[in-house]
């Protein structure tokens, strides 16, 4: 098989990836690599192993099988099933999950503020014991990009309530902003729109388009609307019981008969 990683375009090469939990085959053999400025969708019905594969890139599950490179944010090649998962977040990944994850008590602003990266090469243990001139400054800087990421999802008025104060489409945003804290390359983000109304689920399709822009990055996104994923996807791959149905744009995935098979039922 060619070596796609040898395309600068490719950004994640999944290769040969498999997970069984007991005798439950999860991720059975999937490969699919997504390019640098893609927004890639994964779908599949209930249980196909969506969230198992995203919890494989970023390593809180050791893969059994299978091969996942990503190019980092020097450009370097690297094999993630190699790192733990802190050292994934350092190549540039990062995720929002499926039940958002937010501290209820803290603020929003200090709930996106978690997602920096802490420079520990620049700020020392005696920066942070004495809080010194360089640490203040480092500070200053992080609530700058943290307010700009709020304000860039319109929720900066917001950042000094408790985020769990806040109704669920704001704290959604809340986590979204939290990923552009750590100028990732790519962005997972899992069911970005469920629970999310109408109006919303517009909204979000629009401001997932503008991240791409904005931060120069990739976005790859499970999700069960599929309004929002033929809308917004470049590419698609469609899995069931973690197997591939096939891959290709919205109009070759709708037209898929394996695909139309496996939402039989569904609204696809
Ligand atoms: N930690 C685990 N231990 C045991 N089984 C697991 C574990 N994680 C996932 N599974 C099983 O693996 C299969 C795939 O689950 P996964 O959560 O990846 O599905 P999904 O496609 O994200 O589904 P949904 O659309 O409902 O979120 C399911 O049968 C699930 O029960
Ligand atoms: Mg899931």
């Amino acid at each position: 098989m060619a070596d796609l990683m040898k395309h600068e375009a490719t950004l994640l090469d999944i290769k040969n990836l498999s997970i069984a939990f007991g005798g439950l085959k999860a991720v059975d053999d999937l490969s699919f690599s997504i390019n640098q400025g893609e927004i890639y969708g994964l779908i599949g019905p209930n249980g196909a192993g969506k969230t198992t594969v995203f919890n494989c890139i970023t390593q809180f599950y050791k893969p059994d099988q299978g091969e996942l490179r990503f190019r980092n944010k020097k450009g370097d090649i690297v094999s993630l099933t190699s790192l733990p998962t802190y050292r994934v977040l350092e190549q540039g990944i990062v995720r929002t999950f499926q039940n958002v994850e937010l501290i209820r008590e803290l603020s929003i602003l200090d709930n996106v503020l978690i997602g920096a990266h802490i420079d520990y090469e620049k700020t020392t243990v005696l920066d942070e014991l004495f809080n010194t001139g360089r640490r203040r400054r480092e500070e200053k800087k992080q609530i700058e990009a943290a307010r700009r990421a709020l304000q860039f999802l319109g929720i900066d008025h917001y950042r000094l309530f408790p985020a769990g104060s806040q109704p669920y489409g704001i704290q959604k945003k809340v986590e979204l902003a939290r990923t552009l804290m750590s100028d990732p390359k790519l962005i997972i983000l899992d069911e970005p729109a469920a629970g999310l109304d109408e109006r919303e689920t517009v909204e979000l399709a629009d401001e997932i388009l503008r991240i791409r822009k904005e931060y120069d990055t990739t976005i790859l996104l499970v999700e069960h609307d599929m309004q929002l994923v033929m809308k917004i996807c470049d590419r698609i791959s469609a899995i069931n019981f973690g197997r591939l149905l096939a891959t290709g744009t919205a109009a070759e995935i709708r037209a898929d008969q394996k695909v139309q098979e496996a939402y039989l039922g569904v609204d696809a």
